[in-house]
């Protein structure tokens, strides 16, 4: 079978909104709009998460315990999921992010949202999201150096560097996610693992929010301030 290697669009500064606007507004998003996102955002979404920061080193977006960086990201792009550059869509399909060219390497054709939902005790969202970001974990490249600690610490707290990475970088482009820890492992693996050494760790489904999440730094003023008169 033919598969498609796609080079996403370079990384650039995109977005105006500060990080302290960013941090306040981010929300977990489960409602998302029948529209697909654009490639450009999908691109910026994938740097955020483990893209290259510091080429002279190779060093990521995320940072990683003694820069080991154990975790492989997917996405899973549904049917009409995301728009290219000339206004046509992604072929649907499972697709492994290609770190040092920034590119997506197509592994599986189709649309594999509701196989991944069911995987996940059929949470909707994933169904709905246009495209989903998968993350598995190789934990030998991490405990290689830093045995049991490396499992049950470091590992995941990378996850979550790069879970909060997508998250910041979703809302800064008008997107929104939500992590995903709950699912069956064996059965994601299925769906998106290269080897059998790795392990899915987080799904975020990645789309336009239905609604977006209001909250403003005078919200947070009044809530700490009220907290303080009842000392
Ligand atoms: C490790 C982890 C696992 C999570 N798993 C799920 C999940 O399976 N399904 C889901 O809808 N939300 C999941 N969440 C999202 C949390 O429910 C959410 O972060 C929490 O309710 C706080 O809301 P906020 O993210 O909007 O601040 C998970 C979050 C984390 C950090």
């Amino acid at each position: 079978m033919d598969f498609n290697y796609v080079f996403l669009p370079i990384p650039r500064k995109i977005s105006s909104i500060s990080v302290e606007e960013v941090i306040l507004l981010r929300r977990s998003i489960r409602r998302f709009k029948k529209e697909p996102i654009d490639m450009d955002h999908l691109s910026m979404i994938l740097w955020a998460a483990y893209g290259v920061t510091d080429p002279r080193r190779g060093f990521r977006a995320s940072p990683s315990a003694g820069a080991t960086y154990p975790l492989e990201v997917y996405a899973v792009v549904g049917e009409k999921g995301v728009v290219d550059e000339k206004g046509g869509y992604i072929e649907a399909g499972v697709y492994r992010y290609i770190v040092e060219q920034h590119a997506l390497k197509q592994i599986k054709k189709g649309d594999f949202r509701d196989a991944l939902a069911k995987a996940a005790l059929d949470q909707d969202w994933i169904r709905q999201a246009p495209v989903n970001i998968v993350v598995t974990a190789i934990f030998e490249r991490t405990t290689m150096f830093y045995g049991e600690r490396g499992r049950v610490r470091y590992v995941p707290m990378d996850v979550g560097h790069l879970g909060q990475n997508v998250y910041l970088m979703a809302v800064a482009l008008g997107l929104g996610t939500v992590a995903i820890g709950a699912f069956i492992d064996d059965k994601v693996a299925e769906i998106v693992a290269e080897n059998k050494y790795e392990i899915p760790v987080y799904i975020m489904p990645i789309g336009k929010p239905a609604e977006i999440p209001r909250t403003s730094f005078e919200d947070i003023e009044k809530y700490i301030l009220g907290k303080r008169r009842k000392m």
